[in-house]
C-alpha cells in the first residue's frame, strides 16, 4: 500500500477534524506510516519534520523508546479500569506528582482538552452553588481566546470561524480585551499594555462580579488566536483582582503547559507588576489548572483539572448532589496516566526545562534572518513557541505555505497569515537549521 492507496481510502471513509472536506481535493492529508523522533515518514518513504508537534501534543518525539517501554509494561498489568468505584496505581501516582508540582492537590480527569474546559467551568459554577451563591453563573474569557469545541467550551471561545455558526446553541459569555502585545499603542510597552487590559478587567468585575463565577484564560500565549503573546504581569494582576472580587481564575494550560512556555507551567511566570524576584507556584495564580496535550507526550488522550483544597471541600458532603457527578468512560485511563508518568520522568531525568532554554536561545538565533525579513512582522517567541505574521499575506496563504513547506520536508500549518513553530523538544541543531533555512526560502518566494 502506497500513499495514493491510503489517500483514496481516507477520502471515502473519513471525516477529518477542523477541515472543509472538499478542500482535500486540492490539499490531501499527509499519510503517515510511522514516526521517528521529530520526523513523520509517509508510505512512500518521504520524511517530514513535525514542526508543530502534531497539534502541539508531542514533546519527546514519535515512538519514544522510554514512553513505549512504560506503556508495554503497563499493558501487562492493566490497560483501563473505570474510575468511579475503582482506583489504580498510575492515576494515584500521577495525581500525587501533579499536586506537588503545582500546589493544586486535587486532580479530576477527562479525556481531551475540551472536556477539561467543561469540567473546570462546571466545577466553578457548582462551587458557588454549594457555597450558597447560585447567582454566580457567568463566565468571562479573553478576546480571541480558545478553549475547545464542545458547546460549553465554545461558549467561552472567541474565534468567529469556529463559533459563529453555533451561536444559537451557546451560552452568553463576556470577553475582556486581549493583552496580546501586538495591540499595544505605538510606544506603549507590552507590560503597560497588559496592565491597561487588567484595568479593563477590573472595571468589568467592579460591575459584574456578583454574577461572575470564573475568568478563563490561556496563560501567556493565546494559541489558536495565532500565537498571541502577552506580558506575565497580566496574570498576577488578574489573580489579585479575582481575590478582591471573589471570582475563580481558570488557567487553561492545555497548550502551554508541560514546558511549552519555557517553565513547566506557564503560571509560574506570573510576575507582580514592576516587581522583582517573586516566584509563583501555579496555586498562587490559578484556582483551576486545565492540562492535556503534552501531558502524555502526545501518545494518548488524557486531560486533567487540578484544583485547591478550598474548592474540593465545598463538594465534600453527605449529600450526593453536592458532589461533582461529572464523568467520562475513559476518565483516568491507566495507559494514559502511565504515559504521563513517563513524561514527568523524562522532564526530571533529562533536566528538560534547562536544556530547552538553551535550544530555545539557539533556534531564536538561527531565526534572526527570518525575523529581519522584509515580509515579516511581529516576530515573537515564548519558551518553545515561535511565531511571526506575514505582511500582505494573500487569501489562501496558509494552505499555499503549508504545501510548499511540505514539498521541502517541513510539516507546518500557518494560522491565517501567522507562521509558527512548536516543535517537539527532541529537535537538535540540524532540524532547527532546516526549519530556519526553508522558512527563509519560502518567504523569499512568497
Ligand atoms: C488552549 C486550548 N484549550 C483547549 C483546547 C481544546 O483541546 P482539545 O482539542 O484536546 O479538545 C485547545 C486545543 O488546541 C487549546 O489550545
Amino acid at each position: 500500500m502506497c500513499n495514493a492507496d491510503w489517500l483514496f481510502r481516507t477520502q471515502t471513509a473519513l471525516w477529518h477534524p477542523c477541515t472543509q472536506m472538499k478542500h482535500l481535493e486540492r490539499m490531501p492529508p499527509l499519510p503517515s506510516e510511522r514516526g521517528e523522533g521529530p520526523w513523520l515518514v509517509d508510505f512512500d518513504g518521504h520524511r517530514y519534520l513535525d514542526c508543530i508537534s502534531s497539534w502541539w501534543v508531542n514533546l519527546f518525539g514519535h515512538a519514544n523508546p522510554r514512553i513505549n517501554a512504560a506503556l508495554v509494561d503497563q499493558l501487562g498489568k492493566i490497560e483501563h479500569v473505570m474510575l468511579a468505584g475503582c482506583t489504580h496505581a498510575p492515576v494515584v501516582a500521577l495525581s500525587e506528582r501533579l499536586g506537588k508540582l503545582t500546589g493544586l492537590g486535587h486532580a479530576f480527569y477527562g479525556s481531551d482538552g475540551a472536556s477539561a474546559t467543561e469540567i473546570a467551568l462546571k466545577m466553578s459554577f457548582h462551587y458557588w452553588r454549594n457555597r450558597d451563591r447560585p447567582q454566580k453563573t457567568h463566565f468571562v474569557s479573553l478576546q480571541n481566546g480558545y478553549h475547545g469545541e464542545t458547546l460549553g467550551a465554545l461558549s467561552v471561545t472567541d474565534v468567529a470561524l469556529f463559533k459563529d455558526t453555533y451561536a444559537p446553541l451557546l451560552r452568553q459569555s463576556h470577553q475582556l480585551p486581549s493583552p496580546d502585545w501586538r495591540l499595544a499603542e505605538p510606544g506603549e510597552t507590552s507590560e503597560a499594555y497588559a496592565l491597561r487590559c487588567a484595568d479593563r478587567a477590573e472595571a468589568f468585575l467592579s460591575e459584574c462580579a456578583d454574577s461572575t463565577a470564573a475568568i478563563i484564560l490561556e496563560p501567556l500565549v493565546q494559541g489558536a488566536a495565532g500565537m498571541a503573546m502577552y506580558h506575565p504581569a497580566y496574570l498576577a494582576r488578574l489573580r489579585a483582582l479575582c481575590d478582591e472580587y471573589d471570582v475563580h481564575l481558570i488557567a487553561d494550560e492545555l497548550a502551554v503547559g508541560f514546558g511549552r512556555a519555557g517553565t513547566l507551567f506557564a503560571c509560574e511566570q506570573a510576575s507582580p507588576p514592576r516587581g522583582e524576584g517573586a516566584t509563583f507556584q501555579v496555586s498562587d495564580v490559578a484556582d483551576f489548572l486545565c492540562l492535556s496535550k503534552g501531558i502524555t507526550g502526545g501518545y494518548l488522550p488524557l486531560s486533567c483539572v487540578l484544583t485547591t483544597g478550598h474548592v474540593y471541600e465545598a463538594f465534600y458532603d453527605d449529600a450526593t448532589a453536592r458532589g461533582f457527578l461529572h464523568s467520562h468512560s475513559y476518565t483516568g485511563n491507566a495507559l494514559a496516566c502511565r504515559a504521563a508518568l513517563a513524561v514527568l520522568d523524562i522532564f526530571q531525568q533529562d533536566d528538560v526545562i534547562a536544556v530547552n532554554r538553551r535550544k530555545s536561545a539557539r533556534f531564536t538565533e538561527l531565526l534572526t534572518p527570518v525575523a529581519d525579513h522584509p515580509r515579516v512582522r511581529n516576530f515573537r517567541h515564548t519558551g518553545m513557541i515561535w511565531a511571526f505574521d506575514v505582511d500582505r499575506a494573500p487569501p489562501g496563504f496558509s494552505r499555499d505555505f503549508h504545501q510548499r513547506a511540505l514539498a521541502r520536508g517541513l510539516f507546518i500549518r500557518p494560522i491565517g497569515g501567522t507562521v509558527y513553530f512548536m516543535p517537539p523538544y527532541v529537535i537538535e541543531e540540524p532540524e532547527m537549521s532546516l526549519m530556519a533555512r526553508v522558512t527563509l526560502e519560502l518567504l523569499d518566494q512568497s
